[in-house]
């Protein structure tokens, strides 16, 4: 979810707005997403580099992060949204863990749309933590691999179809690469604040129309 800074920037506003308006397009995506036919939804909002960014704009996106848990939940219940987090939490505060504990338990009975929201999040991490847990078992294969990548109690989720990155950038940005294997990747220029419904059928209508072969031959 890359632009908000660049977005709030050319507004003459400080970086924490864009990121207040990035928390409105997390929204919309969360709304838009199951009737478009997306599954599974995984955003990028906190990766573990980000601690490095300056006090106040952390502070910003941990109180954004905590007031999404608070007040989303019941949104998700009432819309079938299961609602999960990914990444490490023992750096986060205990009253956003407690949120992060609470929203999960609430909507953990929604099947319309799996909204995974990535937070201290570093993907190599996961592969090194995933790589310790797996230690232990001889003949190891991708498919058994895979599922250390989830803590044992989180909920799992099928590889990464389409990777999306707004905001110009084309970089993966230690997210998912396990997952992404033979994700299509798709970049728009557009900030993430201005993200909406029909930016993300574009990029869903794109997705379908390119053939995917695995490594494979056309058939
Ligand atoms: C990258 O853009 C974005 C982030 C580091 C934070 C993403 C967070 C949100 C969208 C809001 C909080 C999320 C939830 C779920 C409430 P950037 O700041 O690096 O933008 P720039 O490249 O323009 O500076």
């Amino acid at each position: 979810m890359d632009g908000n800074g660049r977005w709030a920037e050319g507004r003459g506003l400080p970086r924490w707005a864009g990121h207040r308006a990035g928390a409105d397009a997390v929204r919309r995506a969360a709304e838009c997403a199951p009737e478009l036919g997306v599954g599974v939804l995984t955003l990028y909002a906190f990766s573990s580099d980000n601690w490095q960014r300056p006090a106040r704009e952390v502070m910003a996106l941990m109180r954004l992060l905590h007031r999404f848990m608070r007040t989303e939940a019941a949104n998700c219940v009432e819309n079938g949204v299961r609602l999960s987090v990914i990444g490490r939490r023992d750096r986060l505060s205990l009253p956003i863990r407690r949120a992060i504990a609470r929203a999960e338990s609430k909507t953990a009975g929604g099947e319309r749309l799996h909204l995974r929201l990535a937070i201290d999040y570093s993907s190599r991490d996961s592969i090194l933590r995933a790589a310790q847990r797996a230690r232990q078992v001889v003949d190891i294969s991708r498919d058994s691999f895979a599922r250390f990548l989830f803590e044992p109690e989180q909920p799992s989720a099928p590889d990464v179809d389409l990777l999306i990155r707004t905001g110009g950038e084309r970089r993966l940005s230690d997210f998912l690469l396990w997952e992404s294997a033979y994700a299509e990747l798709f970049f728009t220029p557009q900030p993430w604040p201005d993200f909406g419904r029909d930016d993300l059928a574009a990029a869903l209508a794109e997705f379908h129309r390119r053939e995917r072969r695995f490594g494979q031959v056309a058939a």
